[in-house]
């Protein structure tokens, strides 16, 4: 599996910091973060509330551009292992400056120069996409929108929510997508993964997005799968977190075929790939175990995915 061509559209850059890059980051700083990670060293959490916790003790210790550049090489690095040729990664300037416009500058133009080095080597493509987070309310998520606007261009290519779904409702956002696409910005939007078809209903109409981050719960009602399938509309779909964070208790229980086989234009991504032991190689294995996807399949899938990057035209003619 590690050698097929992949392409991930849904990637948090700080989900996707493994553990003992944050330790050493910690130890660096003489920051104690120790009851983050279990006996193993592994990050430990309960629940999903939880896991938001622990994911923000360990983006704590992410201090700088530099830092935020050694994570992006970092994980770069880690995808090109698995075979990932394209991806797409949530970062905020909730955490990279806390919504100050020149210090977000500063913390893109870093992520930016790491990932221009890994491209120049011939490792994978990254782009960002600003990431407001739902639970800091919507007072707050204007700054990153700002900054989004004011970042357009080449690699910042989209804006899309994340944080605690079941906290407020999409419409509350609209002041942040609106000037986000107004900038141009391509939009998604976390929804259908902690609550239901509602949630996914409520951002295409009131946010405007023509992407959903996971989207599985819209299996719950036939309507809606027939509406995403007609009007196409992608849905990010992670599951070996969904299956980690108990959204599925298992993988043969995951909606993905389900969905894809409705003609839902469905994509593969790991989300946060350490807290959920996972790698893009291995959803392509858990697929091809539960449902028997082929390479076919996963060919297929990854058309899907460079069609709806939110990349130019010559990116994607490159990753098609
Ligand atoms: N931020 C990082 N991972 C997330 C997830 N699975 N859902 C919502 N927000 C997130
Ligand atoms: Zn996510």
């Amino acid at each position: 599996m590690k050698s097929l061509p992949k392409i991930e559209l849904h990637l948090h850059l700080e989900g996707a910091a493994q553990p003992g890059f944050v330790r050493a980051l910690a130890a660096d700083k003489h920051v104690d973060l120790s009851g983050i990670f279990d006996e193993r060293g592994a990050y430990a959490y309960d629940g999903f509330v939880d896991f938001l916790r622990v994911y923000e003790a360990a983006t704590s210790v992410l201090e700088s551009p530099e830092d935020y550049a050694r994570l992006t090489t970092s994980v770069l690095e880690g995808l090109a292992e698995h075979g990932v040729i394209y991806a797409e990664t949530f970062v905020s300037p909730d955490f990279c400056g806390g919504g100050d416009l020149a210090a977000w500058r500063d913390y893109l133009a870093a992520m930016q120069e790491a990932s221009a080095a890994i491209e120049a080597q011939g490792g994978p493509i990254l782009k960002g996409i600003v990431t407001p987070i739902r639970h800091f309310g919507p007072e707050r998520a204007k700054a990153p929108a700002m900054c989004a606007a004011e970042t357009a261009g080449d690699w910042i290519v989209g804006f899309g929510m994340g944080g605690d779904e079941n906290r407020g409702h999409p419409r509350d956002f609209t002041w942040a997508f609106d000037c986000a696409r107004e900038a141009g910005l391509r939009l998604t939007n976390h929804a259908g993964e902690w609550r239901g078809p509602s949630s996914i209903r409520e951002s295409i109409e009131d946010l405007g997005v023509e992407r959903i981050g996971h989207g599985v719960r819209a299996i719950e009602d036939p309507a809606l799968v027939d509406y995403l399938a007609a009007a196409g509309i992608v849905l990010e779909v992670c599951p070996g977190s969904n299956v980690a964070l108990g959204v599925y208790p298992d993988w043969n229980a995951h909606p993905i075929a389900k969905l894809r086989d409705a003609g839902v234009k469905v994509t593969v991504s790991t989300d946060d790939p350490p807290f959920f032991h996972t790698t893009m190689s291995h959803e392509y294995a858990r697929l091809a175990d539960a449902f028997g996807w082929t390479e076919e399949d996963f060919a297929a899938l990854n058309r899907v995915a460079a069609e709806a990057a939110f990349c130019d035209e010559t990116t994607r003619s490159a990753i098609l």
